[in-house]
C-alpha cells in the first residue's frame, strides 16, 4: 500500500477514493464498501463493462489451457482471434500484427511505413493522441506532453484539420505516413469532417504516403460502428487498434493492407507478448459479444440519447460552449477548463469521467451502459456545472 499510495510520480491520484476492489459494469466497488459510477470504461477499455462474463470466463478458461507461446508456434486462440477480426475488418486489411497496447501499433505503423517507402516524413494533426513512447510522441500533438523530450523522430508536421491546401503542402514526396483519429478523444471529442480525411487519403495516394488511422479509441463499436472510419468512406493501408479489443485485457493490434505486408520480412518487427494466447482468447470473446448482440448499434443509440439529455439538461448553462462526440464518444465543451468540474464529479457525486484537453469533459461508458447511468450521469454534470 505504502508504494501505491506515493505513486508513481507520473500521474495524479485521485484524492479521497478508497482503493477499488472490484467492479461490475458501469460500477466500481471500493474497500470500504462505496460505489463510483465510472462513465469511462476505464479509457474506453472496458467496452462491454466491468468483468462482463464472457470476458471473465475465456480469462479463466485460456488461463486452465496455455497462456504462453512461442510467437512461431501456431495456437488455436490466436487462430480463432485472428479468424474473427477477418470478418470484421473492413476494406482489405488483412494482415494483423498483434501487440500490447494502442502505442505499440502505432510505433509499428511507423516501421512499416518506412520499410513500405523508405522515407521519413510524418504528418499528424493538431489536437492528436498517438501515444507516449518516443516514436508515437513524435505524432502526439499536445506540446506539454511532447516538447520536454524533443528532438524526437523529427520530420514531423502537424497539420490543422479542416485546411486542406495546407495538408496538400505539408504532405510531400519525402512524406512517409500520414496518420490520424477519425475522431480525436484526448485532444478534445472532435469528430473529423470525412470530406477532410477523405482529401488526406486522395493527397497520399497522389504522393506514395502511407495512410494510416489510429482507431485506438473509436474502434470496436464505440462511435455507432464497428470502425468509426468505415462510414466516412476511407480505405486506410494501416490501421491502429486496442482498447475495447482486449475489453479491458491489455492488447493492441495493427491491421494491414497486402501492399504493406509485402514490404514487411521476418525479424523486422516483434513482441515477446504480443499475440499470446490469453489476450486473444479475451478478444474472441469480446468480437462475439459485439457482434452476437450488436452492440455497435446500441453504442450509437445510447450516445444519441446522453447526448440529448446533456443538451436539455445543460440547456442555456452559460459554462457550457458545446456537447459534441459520436456514439458513446461524448464530450462537453467548457467555456473554462474543465478540471475541477471533473474533481467535483468523483467528490460530490461518485461519477468519473475523463478530461479531453483543457476544457472538456469526457466520457467513454461502457458500450453496455443503461439509461439509468446516463440519468445519473447527466445529473450529476448538470449539479456540478449548476
Ligand atoms: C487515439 C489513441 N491513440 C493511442 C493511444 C495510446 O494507447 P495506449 O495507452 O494503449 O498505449 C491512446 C490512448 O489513450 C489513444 O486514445
Amino acid at each position: 500500500m505504502e508504494l501505491e499510495r506515493s505513486g508513481a510520480g507520473t500521474w495524479i491520484p485521485r484524492r479521497g477514493t478508497p482503493p477499488i476492489a472490484r467492479a461490475e459494469g458501469c460500477t466500481l466497488y471500493d474497500v470500504e464498501g462505496g460505489e463510483w459510477l465510472d462513465m469511462t470504461a476505464s479509457f474506453g477499455v472496458a467496452c462491454l463493462g466491468h468483468c462482463d462474463p464472457a470476458v471473465v470466463k475465456a480469462v479463466q478458461d485460456q488461463a486452465a489451457k496455455v497462456m504462453a507461446s512461442p510467437i512461431g508456434l501456431y495456437t488455436e486462440a490466436r487462430a480463432e482471434l485472428l479468424g474473427k477480426l477477418s470478418q470484421i475488418l473492413p476494406g482489405d486489411l488483412n494482415h494483423v500484427f498483434l501487440c500490447n497496447s494502442g502505442t505499440e501499433a502505432i510505433e509499428a505503423g511507423i516501421k512499416f511505413a518506412r520499410l513500405k517507402n523508405g522515407r521519413r516524413g510524418i504528418v499528424s494533426l493538431k489536437g492528436s493522441f498517438h501515444g507516449r513512447t518516443l516514436g508515437a510522441l513524435s505524432v502526439t500533438w499536445n506540446p506539454k506532453i511532447r516538447k520536454p523530450f524533443e528532438p524526437i523522430l523529427g520530420d514531423g508536421a502537424f497539420a490543422s484539420p479542416g485546411d486542406i491546401d495546407q495538408l496538400n503542402e505539408l504532405i510531400t514526396e519525402e512524406t512517409s505516413i500520414f496518420i490520424a483519429e477519425p475522431v480525436q478523444g484526448e485532444g478534445g471529442v472532435n469528430v473529423l469532417d470525412a470530406e477532410y480525411l477523405q482529401a488526406a487519403e486522395r493527397i497520399c495516394r497522389e504522393k506514395g504516403v502511407v495512410f494510416m488511422l489510429d482507431e485506438i479509441q473509436t474502434g470496436f463499436g464505440r462511435t455507432g460502428t464497428m470502425f468509426a472510419h468505415s462510414e466516412m468512406g476511407l480505405s486506410p493501408d494501416l490501421m491502429a487498434m486496442a482498447k475495447g479489443l482486449g475489453g479491458g485485457f491489455p492488447m493492441g493490434g495493427l491491421a494491414y493492407t497486402p501492399g504493406i505486408h509485402e514490404a514487411l520480412s521476418p525479424g523486422v518487427h516483434g513482441s515477446t507478448f504480443g499475440g499470446n494466447p490469453l489476450a486473444c482468447a479475451v478478444g474472441s470473446a469480446v468480437i462475439d459479444v459485439l457482434v452476437e448482440e450488436d452492440i455497435p448499434a446500441r453504442a450509437a443509440k445510447m450516445g444519441d440519447l446522453l447526448r440529448s439529455k446533456a443538451a436539455a439538461a445543460l440547456k442555456d448553462n452559460p459554462k457550457v460552449r458545446e456537447i459534441r462526440g459520436k456514439g458513446l464518444m461524448f464530450g462537453v465543451d467548457l467555456r473554462e477548463k474543465s478540471a475541477k468540474y471533473l474533481g467535483a464529479l468523483t467528490a460530490e457525486h461518485n461519477v468519473i469521467a475523463l478530461p479531453a484537453g483543457q476544457t472538456v469533459l469526457r466520457m467513454l461508458p461502457a458500450l453496455t451502459v443503461t439509461e439509468d447511468e446516463i440519468d445519473r450521469a447527466v445529473a450529476a454534470i448538470a449539479d456540478v456545472l449548476s
